[in-house]
């Protein structure tokens, strides 16, 4: 008998996981005691950064690579391809690296130092592309070239996280019934940001139809044009697109959007490690900044939760580097009264974002050869 056959004969019961991808979602809600006071409503943060990759990037990667297996689309050693300078490459990096795939990250040139040396050691290829696309942003050619690279490479897979829609079915199916499991009728109001949509699409999908009560509200950042406007250069990593996405199909199940300034985000990610000690992205600062504001509001009883989207060590080389902050001239301040006063500040751009905020753009997925466009029948109208 192989040592591995005794192994198995007497396995113990130990209490594990069976793969490394098995702990993708089941995040913890935290309560953070030192921002409201008593009076006030209470703030939580869902940690998405508990997640083995780091990101709530992990939930929608492993759902849409499970689908694709479940379907026969994906054999062993294939590649996957993807347009991501940040989490959801990672994700997918981290699930080549557990599934036997080779995967290749589209970039641009403001991916992080860190995020290179993340793809590097879960073992993925990384090109950076270059050329601008019409908005100002990398958005649109490095899917186009995704797109390109994924007809040359014979059995390639493309996860397609701007249009393919179970993007926002992972949070569908796993963090909204989470957050309304964990908090049921004490759940008051959920803040997520937006890029692809897939967080505050399947989550305020989902409480509109099972929990209606809930104030869904959707946080972009000053720059990015997901609820229209003007676009302009921004420095917010993770958050905005140029478009509203499709993943955000029905913007009537979103009760509020508001627009955080990169200043603000920075500075409220700052201010939360010192004051509560959670080490997090700045997508979450922005977040949290909205959450803060609609707790200063709320009653004691009423629960506030922001999703916290990523950790903190993916910016140790800019929003938690003094130097960083003063060469792209943003406050280091750090107060507990200064996040107040910033959150005070903040009002909402809309409270009716689906006849005020749609800036969709459906021939976008076709102009771009999304391969998702092309498995999908044409909208009608
Ligand atoms: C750190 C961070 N926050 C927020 C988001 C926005 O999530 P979604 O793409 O689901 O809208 C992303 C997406 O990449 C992200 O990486």
């Amino acid at each position: 008998m192989t040592y591995e056959h005794a192994f198995e004969a007497d396995e113990p019961a130990i209490p594990s996981i069976p793969h490394l991808l098995e702990s993708v979602g089941h995040t913890p809600l935290v309560r953070l005691e030192n921002l409201t006071t008593r009076s006030e409503g209470r703030l939580l943060a869902k940690l998405e950064s508990a997640n083995p990759g780091g990101s709530l990037k992990d939930r929608a990667a492993w759902h849409i690579i499970r689908d694709a297996e479940a379907r026969g689309l994906l054999r062993r050693g294939a590649t996957i391809i993807e347009s991501s300078s940040g989490n959801f490459g990672i994700a997918l990096a981290m699930i080549g690296a557990a599934r036997g795939y080779r995967v290749i990250a589209i970039v641009d040139p403001k991916i992080t130092p860190t995020n290179l040396a993340l793809f590097a050691a879960f073992g993925a290829e990384v090109v950076v592309i270059e050329e601008k696309d019409d908005s100002g942003s990398y958005h649109k050619t490095r899917i186009a070239y995704a797109n390109r690279l994924h007809r040359e490479i014979p059995g390639s897979f493309r996860p397609d996280q701007c249009f393919n829609p179970l993007n926002s079915e992972a949070h569908y199916q796993s963090t909204a019934p989470e957050l309304l499991a964990d908090l049921g009728p004490s759940l008051s109001t959920v803040v997520c940001t937006v890029s692809t949509g897939g967080q505050l699409g399947g989550i305020s999908r989902y409480l509109r139809r099972y929990a209606p009560h809930v104030k869904v509200v959707g946080v972009d950042v000053d720059g990015s044009t997901v609820f229209g406007g003007e676009a302009h250069g921004y420095l917010t990593p993770g958050v905005g697109l140029s478009w509203t996405p499709d993943n955000l199909d029905d913007l009537s199940a979103v009760n509020e959007v508001y627009i955080v300034s990169d200043e603000d985000a920075f500075v409220a990610c700052r201010t939360l490690v010192r004051t509560e000690g959670l080490l997090a992205g700045v997508s979450t600062g922005a977040a949290l900044l909205v959450a803060f504001r609609l707790a200063i509001a709320s009653r004691p009883r009423d629960h506030v939760v922001f999703l916290a989207s990523d950790r903190g060590e993916r910016y140790l080389q800019t929003a938690f580097d003094e130097r960083w902050l003063k060469e792209h001239g943003m406050s280091t301040e750090i107060s507990l009264e200064g996040l107040r006063r910033r959150a005070a500040r903040l009002r909402p751009l809309s409270t009716d974002p689906k006849s005020e905020c749609a800036n969709y753009r459906y021939e976008l997925a076709e102009q771009l050869d999304s391969p998702t466009a092309r498995r999908r029948p044409k909208r009608l109208g």
